[in-house]
């Protein structure tokens, strides 16, 4: 099974080596034969030898001299010593010195056979090693400089990210102002107190007016959304009921249910008080509310539903209508991305919902969805209870 090792036998009995290349030879090792250490030593220099078969007692060098300068030039090379009965104490200090095995002569060869098969194995098992934690250091010194790669990449995003957050931010400023002017005076031209104008001309006042308010609600959105990124906004935790947030966020949703004939179905509230932020939880009442209404059918109902369990309130708003298929699902909660309504009619920044479940998580809740295309959607916010949350935290952390 290692014939196709090389064996390097060393022996001064040249009668000794000529018989034990012979037999080694028979037995398909590939053998050379030296008749004194230097010899020895020259071959070995010359390196391809992979087992040393070497006599202990030569003149000059000896086997141990042999064995010591051999595995200075070769440190997986296999030695096999052979030793006289007399000199079984040299053959121990052998195998310390990193001899693999030794045998006491006069042998057969019957005997020298499986030691020399032991050693060629064990060379071999040396030399794979040696590959593989060669391979392993060269995988490890790859992944050390992927992963500072991977670091300066990520410093990178996060500095265009932080830049991009801080050019919306101030773009939303310089948008906000003279867009509010525009809109205030298209709203008196679009009056009818405005007697200088006909019909047509506050037709058109009117026009400006509703993509005023348009353009102002994406401003106001794309601003929030650069604050709630740059950590900007801070959230007033607090006890808050629910009951009073739903109510208003119903308020603000009903005229645009009503418009679309689709019903609220809210139930009376149960649950305990929760650990968030009024403010920013009715917000996202209104956000879910009045996507379950824009994305309704005609006559569609909005069924609430409020429940705590295990220290969180879970507030569930689902819809009768458009449904969405796992791949819409999987665009939501990505900034202006509206799951394929881009060009359709029902007005939206997509915007909504990323701004939820920002909010959301900040508030240490998340937000899930279970949708069916044509038959519905269901969103649902967990957020903790009051009793079980820590001592409100006054800011938000950046996204
Ligand atoms: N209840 C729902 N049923 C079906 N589709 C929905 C529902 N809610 C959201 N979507 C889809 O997800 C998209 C993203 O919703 P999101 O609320 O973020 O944005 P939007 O409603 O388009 O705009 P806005 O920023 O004004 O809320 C929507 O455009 C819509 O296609
Ligand atoms: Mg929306």
């Amino acid at each position: 099974m290692h014939t196709c090792s090389h064996v390097l036998v060393v022996d001064d009995q040249i009668t000794h080596l000529q018989a034990l290349c012979d037999v080694l030879t028979q037995h398909g090792f590939s053998v050379s034969g030296c008749a004194t250490g230097e010899a020895a030593l020259a071959h070995l220099r010359e390196g391809g030898v992979d087992v040393l078969l070497t006599d202990l007692v030569m003149p000059q060098i000896d086997g141990l001299a042999l064995l010591e300068a051999a595995i200075r030039l070769d440190p997986l090379i296999a030695c096999v010593i052979m030793t006289g009965a007399g000199t079984v104490d040299s053959a121990v200090r052998a195998m310390k010195g990193g001899a693999s095995d030794y045998i006491v002569k006069p042998f057969k060869a019957a005997a020298l056979l499986p030691i020399l098969h032991r050693a060629a194995e064990a060379r071999q098992l040396r030399q794979q090693n040696q590959a593989l934690e060669a391979a392993l250091r060269e995988r490890v010194a790859q992944l050390a400089s992927l992963n500072v790669s991977l670091e300066a990449a990520r410093q990178e995003a996060e500095r265009a990210n932080h830049a991009k957050t801080v050019f919306l931010s101030s773009m939303s400023h310089e948008l906000r102002t003279p867009l509010n002017s525009i809109l205030g005076f298209a709203q008196i031209l679009a009056s009818s107190k405005f007697r200088k104008f006909d019909n047509d001309h506050q037709r058109f006042a009117a026009n400006i007016v509703q993509a005023g308010r348009h353009l102002l609600a994406l401003v106001n959105e794309v601003l929030d959304l650069a604050k709630i990124e740059s950590g900007k906004i801070a959230l007033q935790l607090d006890r808050v009921e629910l009951a009073p947030l739903l109510q208003q966020a119903c308020e603000v949703v009903a005229p645009l249910a009503q418009a679309r004939k689709v019903t609220l179905a809210v139930p009376a509230v149960t649950i305990p008080a929760l650990c968030a932020d009024p403010v920013r939880l009715r917000q996202i009442l209104v956000n879910l509310l009045s996507n379950a209404v824009k994305y309704n059918r005609a006559g569609g109902t909005v069924q609430m539903r409020c429940s705590a369990i295990d220290g969180y309130a879970s507030i569930a708003v689902s819809d009768t209508g458009l449904g969405l298929s796992a791949d819409q699902q999987a665009a939501l909660f990505k900034p202006f991305d509206r799951a394929g309504r881009e060009h359709s009619d029902i007005e939206g920044t997509g915007l909504g919902l990323v701004i939820t479940q920002r909010l959301v998580e900040a508030m240490r809740g998340r937000i899930t969805v279970e949708s069916e295309l044509g038959t519905g959607s269901t969103f649902c916010v967990e957020l903790p209870l009051a009793a079980l949350a820590p001592p409100p935290a006054a800011s938000l952390a950046g996204g």
